[in-house]
């Protein structure tokens, strides 16, 4: 039996930024060769907050596109959207009444965005972590690979299988996530004491996916570093820590080696240095991703083929839960 790996992302007004490919999706790229992968653009996690009816509709299309470009293959792995597999908000539901209040109030990641939705926080923001459960819960997952942001969530997702199991006997896996350690949380440019985020209104904070060599090096020269001048890996300096753990994951080598690399030269050497090992991490990836996205009707078809794949395994999943409940099923 394969090793189970599930994971998700956002479909939200940006496309993926480069925190999420260090962090995850790159990953998700080296895992599909050996294990049983699920990918899914979670669009139902997307509408918990705010989203304009256009732009969500594009924003999938993006997402699942640039998952296709930076190298998710359909043969190896299942690709599809979160709403086209409704077994995922089913057992999203009965596992709403295995999870308690007081659980989902301690999740910081519903702290930190209902906070900043000052007008209306939906319920759904609330339970957000119980639908990443059932995402998770419904293929046996064995691995999620994702950034640190999302290890709350996942230790949630194996106290909900835990309590469900004590009570009705083994039905869920528990889940693990993985974490590559250097790149679980890739700062931002302009405040490297904050996680590099889609939303963040600094636009130069954030490198995204489809980002033109051109704005790379603009927001990569313009990142925060300090007033020092040896470039070293000190975790005490965050902002040039943060562009030598980037230079790192994309030119992997033992730290002294880059330190040597750059001794005696400065800030504006690396940043130079940096901007065009993003450059060209991107340039391929975005060759891809215009032949992908252009053609809307593949894409539709291809998420439908990939959804109607997977509806028979995690039917079962779900007919099982209800069993168990006591529904009538
Ligand atoms: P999302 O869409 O916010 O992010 C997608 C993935 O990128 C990781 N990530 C980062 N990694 C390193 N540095 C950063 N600055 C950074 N920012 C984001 C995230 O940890 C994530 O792995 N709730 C999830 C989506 C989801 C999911 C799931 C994930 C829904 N169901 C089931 C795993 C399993 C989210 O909002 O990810």
């Amino acid at each position: 039996m394969k090793t189970v790996v599930f994971s998700g992302i956002q479909p939200s007004a940006q496309v993926p930024h480069l925190g999420n490919y260090l962090g995850a999706l790159r990953q998700w790229v080296d895992l599909q060769n050996k294990n049983q992968c699920y990918y899914c653009v979670v669009d139902l996690h997307a509408i918990t907050v705010p989203q304009p009816k256009q732009a969500l509709t594009e924003a999938t299309y993006a997402s699942y596109a640039l998952l296709l470009s930076i190298g998710i293959d359909t043969k190896l792995s299942k690709l599809f959207v979160q709403s086209q597999v409704p077994e995922h908000t089913e057992l999203a539901w009965l596992l709403n009444c295995y999870t308690s209040v007081g659980q989902l109030s301690r999740m910081t990641q519903y702290k930190e965005k209902s906070e900043k939705q000052k007008n209306f926080i939906s319920a759904g923001l609330y339970d957000y972590p119980v639908l990443m459960a059932a995402d998770i819960l419904l293929y046996d997952t064995d691995q999620v690979p994702v950034g640190e942001d999302q290890i709350q969530h996942i230790e949630l997702a194996r106290d909900i299988a835990e309590r469900f199991n004590h009570q009705y006997g083994p039905v869920f896996k528990l889940p693990k996530g993985l974490l590559l350690k250097e790149t679980a949380r890739i700062m931002s440019l302009q405040q490297p004491d904050q996680k590099m985020s889609k939303s963040d209104p600094n636009q130069n904070a954030t490198i995204f996916l489809l980002d033109s060599p051109d704005i790379v090096a603009k927001k990569i020269g313009s990142a925060v570093t300090d007033s020092q001048t040896e470039i070293r890996f000190d975790q005490s300096r965050p902002g040039l820590y943060n562009l030598l753990s980037i230079y790192r994951a994309l030119k992997p080598q033992p730290l002294a080696e880059i330190e040597k690399h750059f001794e005696g030269r400065g800030y504006k050497e690396l940043k130079k240095e940096l901007a065009e090992l993003i450059v060209d991490l991107l340039k391929p990836i975005q060759k891809r991703y215009q032949t992908f996205v252009n053609d809307k009707a593949e894409l539709k078809k291809l998420m439908k083929a990939q959804a109607e794949q997977i509806r028979p395994v995690v039917g079962k999943k779900v007919s099982e839960v209800k069993e168990k409940i006591g529904l009538v099923i």
